[in-house]
């Protein structure tokens, strides 16, 4: 089987991350958010994955190659010379997905984390009639994604709308496909949305069905929901292989230490923690709620919750930082200063707090 996953989009709702590495490649859980979706593809089968980019490509391809071995699976590009939205990318790549097996493929939204149920997508997908399976889950905002009314029973959808104005239902679009290659016929070469243009022309002729997710399910293209996504990822690890997590005196709720992480004495980690390859935790230091990514060095006594540490970024001793405060990469934040929700852009020194929740330039 084959599967697209959609990788353009500038991701600026997760700068100054995304300043540093395209939205795909930002580490979630200790590894880069697509290769969580990477892994679970080649779980059910997947042999090729095709990324559907319009933006820096070769940093991509680059630092997926070391996995395509890894893995043993074919990672291939296709790229915009526009950006072709979220359906446009399906008919440019229609050579890549259609191989004349006649087998339905993949199609997922980089940003989103669960436990890719996709061996029970292709279970329902196969029992049904129609030519699409989108997966579904109810949320209490529904208004910031795609909406979804469906039969209860069979799953057919009977609607489709993207971010309705109005409330039409809390079942969403979890960003998570299973096409068969007749939908490739539905689609121009062109600046188009599957949300918009393609599943509402599916759903009215009956041919498209929802399923609901099982377990959690997270768009993580937001700081907050990062941080929501973290605490929703590590609590089902804790179901599912709980000896991932860190475990002693020091560490309260789910915590995930990279082994090539170092933690020092008299620290109290957690809950919701994510600590990254070749990080250092000096003496005495406080963390909750926050991912601290590779390289990064929080020194003694630091008071840290509810943020993101970029990548090689520092946090000085006795320093505090809270309220959705994000480091972008190589920052480093003085001794004994404080930051209240500052966003602070790659490569800066920051010498004095931030008190108010701003973008530090
Ligand atoms: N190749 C390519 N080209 N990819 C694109 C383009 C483009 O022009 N525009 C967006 N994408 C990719 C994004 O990188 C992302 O992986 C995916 O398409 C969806 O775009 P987002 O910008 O993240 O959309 P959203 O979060 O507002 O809404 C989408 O996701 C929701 C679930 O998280 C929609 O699919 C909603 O219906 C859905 O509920
Ligand atoms: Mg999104």
């Amino acid at each position: 089987m084959k599967a697209l996953i959609l990788v353009g989009g500038f991701g600026t709702r997760l700068r100054p991350l995304t300043l540093s590495l395209p939205k795909p490649l930002v580490d979630f859980a200790n590894k880069p958010m697509i290769l969580h979706q990477i892994e679970a593809l080649k779980e059910v089968g997947v042999t090729e994955v095709v990324l559907a980019i319009n933006y820096r490509p070769e940093v991509m391809l680059n630092f997926l190659k070391e996995f395509e071995t890894k893995l043993g699976i074919t990672i291939t590009c296709s790229q915009e010379t526009e950006p072709l939205g979220t359906a446009g990318p399906l008919a440019l790549a229609r050579d890549k997905l259609i191989d004349g097996s006649g087998e339905p493929f993949f199609v997922l939204n980089s940003d989103v984390i669960s436990e890719y149920p996709f061996a029970e997508l292709i279970k329902f997908h196969k029992a049904h009639t129609g030519e699409a399976t989108i997966m579904v889950t109810k949320v209490d905002e529904p208004s910031k994604y795609g909406v979804v009314v469906m039969e209860e029973e069979t799953g057919r959808v009977e609607r489709f709308v993207e971010k309705p104005k109005v409330f039409v239902g809390n079942k969403i679009n979890a960003g998570i496909y299973l096409l068969n290659p007749s939908v490739l016929d539905r689609i121009e070469l062109r600046p188009t949305s599957i949300e918009k243009e393609v599943f509402p022309e599916i759903a009215s002729s009956q041919k498209l069905y929802a399923m609901v997710l099982p377990g959690f399910w997270m768009d993580i293209g937001q700081p907050r929901d990062y941080i929501t996504g973290l605490r929703l990822y590590l609590d089902s690890i804790r179901k599912k292989s709980p000896s991932q997590l860190a475990s002693g005196p020091q560490f309260v709720g789910n915590v995930l230490v990279h082994q090539t992480a170092v933690v020092g004495k008299g620290c109290l980690i957690g809950p919701d923690v994510a600590i990254g390859p070749g990080c250092v935790v000096e003496s005495g230091v406080r963390l909750s709620r926050c991912t601290v990514m590779r390289g990064a060095r929080i020194k003694n006594h630091a008071c840290v919750s509810s943020s993101i540490i970029g990548w090689h970024s520092t946090v000085g001793q006795w320093a505090r930082m809270e309220n959705m405060t994000i480091l972008g990469e190589d920052v480093h934040l003085g001794d004994e200063l404080y930051s209240n929700g500052g966003v602070v852009l790659p490569h800066k020194e920051i010498k004095s707090s931030i008190l108010k929740p701003e973008i530090v330039l």
